[in-house]
C-alpha cells in the first residue's frame, strides 16, 4: 500500500517526530523525519500512540476535500498579522485588548454593539491588525494541539512593578516552541513603583534580549490604563508583521480555523471563525470539524452584518448544526455529499477514541485497584 512521511505522520498524531522515530526504533526501524514508512508500519506507530489506525481511504476523503477547495485559490496578497496577547495573571492582558479596541474602533461605529466573538481586528496607520481577545495559554495551546497554527505573532505582557512571574516564562516557552516571534509589552508604566532595569534582567534570564539591550526581541512601554505606548505597541506588530511577509490568496474558497463556539438559544450554533486563505462568503457551505452547514447569517465583532470576508479577518456565523470544537479547522466545500462523507467519518472516529480512551481508563483503574 501506500507510504506515509514520518514528520507527517507525527504531525496528523499531534506528537513531536523525536517521538516517532523513538517509537520505530524500538520496532527496529530506523527512520529519520523525512523518510517514508509503510502503512502497516505507520499502524504499528499509531496503535502504539494510542490512535485508532485510520484507512487511507478515509485520510483520502479529506484530502480530495483539502484539494478540492485550495484548487481554485488565488491571488495572493500581504494579509493582517494575528496577535496573541499572553502573559502573567494580572499583569494586564485583558486590560491591553481592551484599551487598544477602545483607542481604534472609533466610538459608535455605524450604531454596532461590541461583541465577543473572541477576536477583533484594528486599523492602524501601517494597516490591519487582527487581535484573538481569548487571551491566555488555554486558547494557544488548544489550537496549536489540534495543529491549527492561528497566530502569527505573540504580545507578553509583562508588569513593570511586578517582573517575569511562572506563567509569563511558560508564554515564553510556548511562543518559542510555536516559533512564533515574541514582542514585550511592558505593561503598567503609569505606576510609581515600576522597575524597568529588573524586568530587563529577569528577561535576558530567559534568554530574551530586548532592543533596548541591543538584542532582537522589540520591547514597549506601555500604560493599559492611561494609552501610554498603544500607538508604539500597534506600529511595533506591523513592523513585525512587514518582516514576516505574511500573505495568503485571497481568492476561492475560503479555509481557517474556529476559534470559540457557543449554542445559543434563540440562534443555535454560534461560531466564531477566523479566515486563514480564500474568503469566506453568506451562503458558502462550510464543514466546520464535525460539523457542516450553509452560512446562514455573517457579522463583524462590531455586530454588523457583513456578506464576506478574507484572510485573517475574524467573523461570527450562523448555520452551523451545531458547535464545533474550538481550534478546529473549517473549509469551505462545493460538494454536500462530500462534507456529509468526512462530517460523517470525523463523527465516528471521535466516537472510537472517546471509546477506546474509556476502555483505557476501565483497564487503568482495574489494574490500580488490583
Ligand atoms: P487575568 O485575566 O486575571 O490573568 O489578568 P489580566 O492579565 O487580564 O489583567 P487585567 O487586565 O485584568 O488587569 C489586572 C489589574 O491590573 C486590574 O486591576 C487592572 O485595572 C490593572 N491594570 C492593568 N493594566 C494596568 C496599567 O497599565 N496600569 C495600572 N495602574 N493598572 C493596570
Ligand atoms: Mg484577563
Amino acid at each position: 500500500g501506500e507510504g506515509i512521511v514520518v514528520s507527517d505522520l507525527a504531525q496528523k498524531m499531534a506528537v513531536k517526530v523525536r517521538e516517532v522515530i523513538k517509537s520505530l526504533m524500538k520496532m527496529g526501524e530506523m527512520v529519520r523525519e523525512g523518510d517514508i514508512i509503510d502503512q502497516t508500519t505507520a499502524a504499528l506507530v499509531i496503535e502504539e500512540f494510542g490512535h485508532n489506525f485510520i484507512a487511507v481511504s478515509d485520510t483520502q476523503l479529506e484530502d480530495d476535500l483539502q484539494e478540492a477547495a485550495t484548487e481554485k485559490q488565488g491571488n495572493v496578497q500581504t494579509r493582517p498579522p494575528v496577535v496573541t496577547i499572553m502573559g502573567h495573571v494580572d499583569h494586564g492582558k485583558t486590560s491591553l485588548l481592551d484599551k487598544i479596541r477602545e483607542t481604534k474602533v472609533a466610538s459608535g461605529e455605524a450604531g454596532g454593539i461590541t461583541q465577543h466573538i473572541g477576536a477583533y481586528h484594528v486599523g492602524t496607520d501601517r494597516g490591519v491588525i487582527t487581535f484573538l481577545d481569548t487571551p491566555g495559554h488555554a486558547a494557544f495551546t488548544a489550537m496549536r494541539s489540534r495543529g491549527a497554527q492561528a497566530t502569527d505573532i505573540v504580545v507578553i505582557v509583562v508588569a513593570a512593578d511586578d517582573g517575569v512571574m511562572p506563567q509569563t516564562e511558560e508564554a515564553i516557552d510556548h511562543a518559542r516552541a510555536a516559533g512564533t516571534p515574541i514582542i514585550i509589552a511592558m505593561n503598567k508604566m503609569d505606576k510609581d513603583t515600576t522597575d524597568p532595569e529588573r524586568v530587563l534582567n529577569e528577561l535576558s534570564v530567559k534568554e530574551i534580549i530586548t532592543d533596548a539591550w541591543g538584542g532582537d526581541t522589540s520591547l514597549v512601554k506601555v500604560s493599559a490604563k492611561t494609552g501610554m505606548g498603544i500607538d508604539e505597541l500597534l506600529e511595533t506588530i506591523s513592523i513585525q508583521a512587514e518582516i514576516m511577509e505574511l500573505t495568503a490568496p485571497v481568492d476561492g474558497a475560503a479555509q481557517g480555523v474556529v476559534i470559540e463556539s457557543r449554542l445559543d438559544k434563540g440562534r443555535g450554533a454560534v461560531a466564531s471563525l477566523l479566515v486563514k486563505k480564500g474568503t469566506l462568503k453568506q451562503g458558502d457551505l462550510v464543514l466546520a470539524g464535525e460539523f457542516y452547514g450553509k452560512v446562514r447569517a455573517m457579522t463583524d465583532e462590531n455586530g454588523e452584518r457583513i456578506k464576506s470576508a478574507g484572510p485573517s479577518i475574524p467573523v461570527e456565523i450562523l448555520g452551523l448544526p451545531d458547535a464545533p470544537m474550538a481550534g478546529s479547522e473549517f473549509l469551505v466545500v462545493s460538494d454536500e455529499k462530500k462534507a456529509r462523507e468526512v462530517a460523517d467519518f470525523r463523527i465516528a472516529r471521535e466516537r472510537e477514541r472517546l471509546l477506546e480512551r474509556q476502555n483505557k481508563m476501565r483497564l487503568e483503574n482495574m489494574f490500580a485497584n488490583m
